[in-house]
């Protein structure tokens, strides 16, 4: 394995026979027990329910420390690089394993410009759709349907033909994110333009119409380009998960981001932020003060969670929701909103749970998705686009980990064990004697 050296053995007795299995250290100091030759040694399995324990790859993509609350893209501070990068370079960055030169960055950005364009045929699917279809749906189905319309995408990882591959994925999601917001307000499609960056193009894509010159704010341009960074990768989160799991199975890569499009639509994982909204909604349209909904939250058998808050790894502060939180009130007040009742819940929640020993306790901190939606809502991206924007962002990571798995040969197919707990075996009762 890459980076990982061996550093001892564990020791496991099992019906007074003792099992040695390599103790591993990554290159940022992370221990594991390599458990690879478990089943073959001792005839058993792990059980690990989620996989909460289990470690499935060694990746040199991104360093999550949960107790210190470090995040590294290939090494560099997310932090570092959400102040000093555009998104695309990040992309570049997790795919290709360093940021790219002067030239490598404009060839990039000229295929994405000549990748950006949709075929107009896949322009009719849009309008099978009923105008209150999920873009989050309408993106996961049209993903997986590219691949039909351009038969020339390979999964030959090489540089080159996937640096094609990879440029059609990241332009033309974007391209369907924006016709898909456009479709749900019955409003024609703007179409992407060579004048604009990555993500003027989107905003130009959403908010541009026939009738009116959108200007874009480049306060929301470098807004965006800040929340798209900090979602770029997060390491084996469950919707990476799922995409290493179908790549795994020799799916290509534009199949293999459709199923995590739909694994990071649920509401613990990237759903949150549009689930975050409207819990602020719900307390500020129904009344409710900030301490109730606490209160609500903290209750077993409430089905109210302070969305946003908690993550399976992070135990203190997300960093990546400081950069969301101050992101998000530079960007209201550019924006003259920071009037907003939303916010004002927002930060009051947060200031009360951070006092309050269920929180403390049970370490629950903001995490990425508790600020983003306030700043999404002031720029005018409504609620049910905010996974989208989320999926924009995590589409290098998710990318990145297809490439590594495809390219790793210590990979195989995926596939977990369990422990049966159902019935024994019996025998068949034809259905005149049931
Ligand atoms: C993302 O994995 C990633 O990296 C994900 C992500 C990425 O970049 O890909 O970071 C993006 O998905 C961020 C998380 C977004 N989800 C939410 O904000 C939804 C709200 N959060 C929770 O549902 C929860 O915190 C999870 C799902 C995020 C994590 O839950 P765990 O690790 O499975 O922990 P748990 O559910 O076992 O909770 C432990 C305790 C429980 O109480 P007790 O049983 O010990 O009494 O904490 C409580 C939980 O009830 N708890 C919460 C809570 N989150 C956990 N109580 C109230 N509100 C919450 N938000």
């Amino acid at each position: 394995m890459k980076n990982v050296k061996d550093i001892g053995s564990a020791e496991l007795i099992i019906d007074d026979k003792v099992f040695n299995f390599s103790l591993i250290e990554g290159s940022m100091g992370e221990k594991a027990v390599d458990l690879s030759t478990l089943r073959r040694e001792t005839g058993l399995v792990t059980y690990d329910v989620g996989l909460v324990n289990s470690g499935i790859a060694a990746s040199d993509i991104t360093f999550v420390d949960g107790e210190k609350g470090i995040l590294l893209y290939r090494g560099y501070k997310v932090e570092d690089l959400a102040l000093n990068c555009m998104f695309l370079e990040v992309a570049y960055l997790l795919i290709f394993k360093k940021l790219p030169t002067v030239d490598e960055r404009k060839y990039f950005s000229k295929l994405m410009n000549l990748n950006s364009m949709i075929h107009e045929d896949i322009k009719n699917f849009f309008s099978t759709y009923p105008e209150h279809a999920h873009p989050m749906a309408i993106l996961s189905a049209m993903v997986v349907s590219l691949s039909s319309f351009y038969p020339e995408i390979s999964d030959d990882t090489h540089k080159e033909p996937f640096l094609h591959t990879v440029t059609m994925l990241l332009s033309k999601m974007r391209t369907i994110a924006a016709f898909s917001y456009k479709k749900s307000i019955g409003q024609p499609f703007v179409y992407p333009s060579y004048k604009y960056r990555y993500c003027e193009n989107f905003l130009n894509m959403m908010f541009a119409s026939p009738v009116d010159d959108y200007q874009i704010d480049p306060v929301l341009e470098r807004a965006l380009n800040t929340f798209l960074i900090l979602h770029a990768d997060h390491e084996q989160n469950c919707s990476t998960t799922v995409v290493r799991t179908v790549g795994s199975s020799g799916a290509n890569l534009y199949a293999s981001v459709s199923a995590g499009i739909c694994a990071l639509w649920g509401p613990l994982h990237g759903g949150a932020n549009q689930a975050v909204i409207e819990m602020l909604e719900e307390i500020y349209k129904g009344g409710m003060k900030p301490q109730e909904a606490i209160e609500l939250a903290k209750r077993k058998n409430s089905k109210m969670r302070l969305m946003g808050f908690g993550h399976r790894i992070y135990k203190t502060y997300d960093p990546r929701a400081k950069i969301a939180k101050s992101t998000c009130e530079t960007l209201l007040k550019h924006l003259k909103k920071n009037n907003d009742p939303l916010l004002d819940i927002a930060m009051e929640l947060e200031e009360r749970a951070l006092r309050d020993p269920y929180f403390q306790d049970r370490n629950l901190y903001p995490n990425v998705d508790f600020f983003t939606g306030v700043a999404y809502r002031a720029m005018g991206i409504p609620t049910n686009m905010f996974t989208v924007i989320f999926a924009i962002g995590r589409l290098p990571g998710w990318i990145a980990h297809w490439l590594e798995m495809k390219t790793d040969p210590d990979q195989k197919l995926m596939r977990p064990r369990q422990i049966y707990a159902g019935e024994p075996l019996r025998d068949f009762v034809p259905v005149e004697k049931r």
